[in-house]
């Protein structure tokens, strides 16, 4: 297995950022009370336990969307909208990953559009080496290597979202031709 995938974030070690982020948006935002919209699906499992993290009144909120022809093309379609307005609110767009940016970037405008008191951005990974558009990033949970990774949310053809850690792919082409290849992770804990 380990030719194929190494791990890059344990559960716990995810499970300890995720507090911290938890309370230093606690902090930052004490008195008020955040909307936190997440993008579906990638994000849920972050959104889920940052959350738990987080000691303040809060909101949630959710939008989906498919990327129109190559993935991080961002050109991106909404396919479920938020469901409350935004308006004077303060929010913070929690990610899974920003990679190259395009879908952020696409969001952000979509999201600013809409004329919120303040809009920040909270990404678990940052896969910085392959940003094309600039982001600012103010809640960022670990850096990520310029590899495929997976886990905690994040998936290959709809499989490992449900792994409780986050991998490293090192044989994509293990995978693109078996994507149940690292099944065998789902049954190993880390
Ligand atoms: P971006 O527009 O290139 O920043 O892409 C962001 C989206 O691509 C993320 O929200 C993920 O859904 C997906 N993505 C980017 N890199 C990875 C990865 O390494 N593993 C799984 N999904 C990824």
């Amino acid at each position: 297995m380990d030719d194929l995938a190494t791990v890059l974030f344990t559960a716990r070690e995810i499970q300890d950022r995720v507090r911290d982020l938890g309370r230093t948006i606690s902090h930052d935002y004490r008195g008020r009370e955040p909307v936190l919209i997440s993008v579906l699906k990638g994000a849920a499992m972050f959104h889920a336990d940052l959350l738990r993290a987080i000691e303040l009144h809060t909101s949630v909120d959710f939008m989906s969307i498919s990327s129109y022809g190559a993935a991080s093309s961002g050109v991106v379609r909404i396919m479920k909208d938020l469901e409350r307005d935004i308006g004077d609110r303060d929010v913070i767009l929690i990610e899974d990953i920003a990679d190259t940016g395009l879908t952020l970037t696409y969001l952000l405008s979509t999201l600013r559009d809409r004329r919120p008191a303040s809009l920040e951005v909270c990404a678990l990974l940052d896969k910085a080496a392959r940003r094309i558009t600039p982001i600012n990033i103010r809640y960022r949970g670990f850096e990520c290597p310029d590899k495929f990774v997976l886990g905690y949310g994040l998936d290959y053809a709809e499989v490992y979202r449900n792994l409780p850690y986050i991998v490293a792919v090192e044989d994509m082409d293990a995978l693109a031709a078996d994507p149940l290849a690292l099944a065998p992770l789902l049954h190993s804990p880390s």
